[in-house]
């Protein structure tokens, strides 16, 4: 079969792999009709998330059509033609941390457990497409991809919704709106969101819709600030505006109730001097990541207020304000999305209209043009918010 291939930093190649086959009773193969390009497969292509291998299948956000189950895999729970979309986490359904719902912490899906204890102090679930660190599974920017667990994580669609209204329930519209209900909002919150990317756009809808009174986007890229204005946000852009101080006049001088770091560890920083001092540090890996989004979130958060962060980071960072977070009790929250706690709920917001998850897509491309999709999203060029694949 064609996949989309990790083949060396900042290179990616369509290539011809092996078809992937059933391993265990509770697998299925899924056949993939759409898949999508995130912010996440950027962290692993520019190689700040460390383990990637030449070959390894990238993506983690697919659906498509179920075409073989294992033996373990019983009729009522998923048949062959069922269409189903596929949560980002692999997770087994019944361990301590898929018991309290925490899947993205799943104590048994990841076969590499060790490799991530070292790095995080306890392993964490398997991720499809995302670095042997959390497994080494083959990705879905794939015609075909093993599903373990099957019987746990995807999602029948049996309506007529379109693939584009339901893609995003893989990851990224249940990754902002766990930023948002991180949050614990409340009608008076003035919610900022670090980030205008697809993730952080889904964040601004999830915070509306949960009622906050006021959504404000930060960003440098016009287009993306643009896209965010188009659904009612107010913007800021941060090469021409000073963020800290314009979110203290938009708030009376508290600063946001709520914050959201939905750009994670490659933040481009406005100062010049902070921006040198972490690109050296990460080249010579004193310090993996640039949490600059993160250091001004926490600056800016009005105090008792909540800074919610679902950018992702990979390993230690630098001149954390532990001061202002400690000094002014806010409350930190953060996670990999526990995607299928929201399966269900957001499919619902979907066919009630609530949530239009099509509103990002500026692209539509085919797998073979997965080369092509990746610098025109990373680069911000064609004024590329999210693109979908077919394979
Ligand atoms: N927690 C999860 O489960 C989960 C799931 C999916 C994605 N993510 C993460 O969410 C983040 C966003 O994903 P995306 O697909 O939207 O990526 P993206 O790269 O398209 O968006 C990031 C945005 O942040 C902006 N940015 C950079 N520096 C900034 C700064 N200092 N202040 C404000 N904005 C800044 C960029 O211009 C860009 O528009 C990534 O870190 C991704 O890995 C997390
Ligand atoms: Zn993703
Ligand atoms: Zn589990």
């Amino acid at each position: 079969m064609r996949a989309n291939c990790f083949a060396g930093r900042n290179s990616v190649e369509v290539r011809d792999v092996p078809d992937p086959s059933l391993l265990s009773r509770r697998d299925a193969i899924v056949r993939v009709t759409s898949t999508a390009v995130c912010g996440s497969d950027l962290h692993l292509v520019d190689g700040y998330v460390p383990s990637m291998q030449d070959g390894d299948v990238l993506g983690h956000e697919f659906m498509g059509e179920v075409v073989e189950v294992g033996s373990g895999i019983s009729g009522d729970t998923l048949r062959v033609g069922d269409r189903v979309v596929v949560p980002f986490p692999i997770a087994c359904g019944s361990c301590n941390a898929c018991a309290a719902e925490m899947y993205s912490c799943c104590e048994n899906s990841n076969p590499n457990a060790a490799i991530a204890e070292k790095m995080f102090g306890h392993p964490v679930a398997g991720i499809f497409g995302y670095s042997h660190l959390t497994g080494g599974y083959a990705g879905g920017q794939a015609e075909y991809v093993r599903v373990p667990f099957a019987d746990v994580g995807p999602l029948k669609i049996e309506s007529d919704l379109t693939d584009e209204q339901v893609l995003f329930l893989s990851d990224i519209l249940p990754t902002g709106w766990m930023g948002a209900e991180m949050c614990d909002i409340r009608s008076s919150d003035v919610v900022a969101v670090w980030g205008a990317g697809p993730v952080g756009q889904f964040a601004m809808d999830s915070a509306r819709v949960l009622g906050a009174h006021e959504v404000i986007a930060i960003d440098r890229e016009p287009y993306r600030l643009e896209m965010a204005a188009a659904a009612g946000h107010t913007t800021i852009n941060f090469d021409d505006t000073d963020v800290r101080t314009r979110l203290l006049e938009l708030t009376g001088g508290r600063g946001p109730d709520k914050c959201i770091d939905a750009v994670g560890l490659e933040a481009t920083h406005g100062s010049a001097s902070l921006q040198t001092y972490d690109r050296v540090k990460q080249a010579v890996r004193s310090e993996t990541d640039r949490p600059h989004a993160l250091r001004q979130a926490i600056l800016s958060c009005r105090s008792g207020g909540t800074v919610s962060v679902i950018g992702v980071y990979g390993g230690f960072i630098d001149k954390f304000p532990a001061g202002a977070w400690m000094n002014r009790s806010l409350t930190l929250r953060t996670g990999q999305a526990h995607v299928h706690r929201y399966l269900e709920p957001l499919l619902r917001r979907i066919e009630a209209g609530e949530l239009d998850p099509t509103r990002v897509i500026t692209h539509r491309l085919s797998l073979e043009e997965a080369p092509h999709a990746f610098d025109i999203f990373k680069n911000k060029q064609e004024n590329c918010e999210k693109v979908v694949l077919t394979p």
